[in-house]
């Protein structure tokens, strides 16, 4: 028998990436190939790249500048290049660093295996296409091996809504939608295979319309025996219709934490972002939302330093992200994607968006804090999800999403612990047992 081939696979940016690693690594695993922790033994390095903000695209040329030396050590090793960056780049990537054997964009790694085998003859192979077919219909079947409790499923991919600051929609393409049929199937197997929490994952993830709506969707897989508990991301205000807000209130196992950027607070800004939406608009809705489910918690995602944010402009975020009241939020400083429209506007000075970046940290924080305190004294569920540092503890998610250790748990992996919480933590809670 043949030793087997060994991948090493690097994830950057968003869960969507995880959920792609994850069927790559089935895929090469059908050509002989088993997952290493270590990129010194691997014969295959893949890096799943995003290319959402400046620096994740340098910290991907670096890594692979630091990986091309491995090659002295191992003639048989070859470097590929997955993702956004890859979709972005194309054979940029190749000229940058020589030391790359294969470059595949985000919708055509079902040729992976191919691509694969092309390298083992010398050649470097390169596929950027946006191809008709749908690669998770050209993927191998997925393993039946049992797995952690909580998996990513996506379900949707792309976007057309065309917000001035990002590269989405020129790297994923335009919005497509899997088949309901699909996703229901996919499900039962990972229930079969362990699984008992699934996020579904899109771009633009409640625009699903797979032939469902996605709070059809989520009142199907809410009627799968063994599935415990239903999330998606990410969302986007414009596409949270009634139905599905309804769902958070309907359907018992969509779990209460809701991610829904809102980018700025300013009209002025949100305009400028052709977010389509206003900061009322958006403050209206979450109110909608709470009506019907007054516990869920929230979180979102925040840009400063959009080109032309003025101070006041800055403060209107302040005001929302205070109106709000974000158990866990997302902030970034603006970053320059070039073929995007805000590209080419007038930049704001750097020390002031970093100056402000820090201003909205500090605030999220604060609120993050004071949601996890509050939660001291009350009463969750933990899907358990691996044992803790300590000895007898264990790790998981609350509904809420929050990280939790139960101390002295006797829990196994996979069960779903009712805890009262004893401590917080600004990014954890601890919890003992019922
Ligand atoms: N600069 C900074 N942040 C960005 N995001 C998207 N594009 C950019 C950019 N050019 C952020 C948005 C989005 C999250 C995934 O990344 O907040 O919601
Ligand atoms: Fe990017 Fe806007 Fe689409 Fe989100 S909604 S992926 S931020 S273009």
């Amino acid at each position: 028998m043949t030793t087997p081939k060994k991948l090493f696979i690097k994830t950057y940016g968003c869960q969507m990436n995880v959920y792609d690693s994850e069927r790559m690594a089935e895929e090469l695993g059908t050509q002989g190939y088993v997952a290493t922790g270590r990129a010194e033994d691997a014969d295959m390095i893949l890096l799943n790249t995003c290319h959402i903000r400046e620096r994740a695209a340098e910290k991907v040329y670096s890594e692979l500048g630091r990986m091309k030396p491995l090659k002295d050590l191992n003639p048989n090793l070859k470097i590929g290049v997955a993702g956004c960056v890859a979709q972005a780049e194309g054979e940029e990537i190749i000229r940058r660093q020589p030391a790359v054997d294969l470059v595949v964009g985000p919708q055509s790694y079902h040729r992976l295996a191919e691509m694969e085998a092309r390298t083992r003859t010398g050649q470097t192979a390169l596929d950027t296409d946006f191809p008709e077919e749908d690669k998770f219909e050209h993927l191998k079947a997925r393993p039946k091996a049992k797995r952690a409790p909580a998996a990513f499923l996506t379900v949707q991919e792309g976007c057309d809504k065309f917000c001035a600051f990002c590269v989405v929609p020129y790297t994923r393409g335009s919005e497509v939608s899997r088949p309901a049929e699909r996703v229901l199937q996919e499900t039962q197997d990972l229930v079969e295979r362990g699984v008992r929490e699934v996020t579904l994952l899109g771009q633009n993830v409640n625009a699903y319309h797979g032939g469902m709506t996605l709070a059809e969707l989520i009142r199907a897989l809410d009627k799968i025996d063994g599935l415990e508990r239903i999330r998606y991301t990410t969302s986007h205000p414009n596409d949270m219709d009634d139905d599905l807000i309804a769902a958070h209130a309907d359907t018992p196992k969509l779990m209460p934490y809701l991610h829904l950027p809102v980018q700025s607070g300013s009209d002025r800004i949100l305009k400028r972002m052709n977010r389509s939406h206003t900061a009322e608009s958006y403050l209206k809705l979450i109110e909608r939302i709470r009506k019907v489910r007054p516990d869920i918690m929230m979180s979102g995602d925040f840009i400063v330093g959009f080109p032309e944010e003025t101070e006041e402009d800055f403060q209107a975020t302040l005001d929302l992200v205070e109106a709000v009241n974000y158990s866990y939020a997302y902030s970034f400083k603006y970053s320059t994607r070039p073929g995007t429209p805000a590209a080419e506007r007038p930049q704001i000075d750097p020390a002031e968006a970093d100056e402000r970046l820090q201003r909205l940290q500090a605030l999220i924080t604060r609120q993050q804090r004071a949601i996890q305190e509050s939660m001291v004294g009350r009463e969750l569920s933990v899907l358990v999800e691996k044992a803790g540092r300590k000895s007898g503890q264990m790790l998981g998610k609350s509904e809420y999403l929050h990280a939790v250790h139960i101390d002295g748990s006797g829990h196994a992996i996979g069960d779903i612990a009712r805890v009262r919480i004893v401590a917080a933590m600004t990014n954890s809670l601890t919890a003992v047992p019922l």
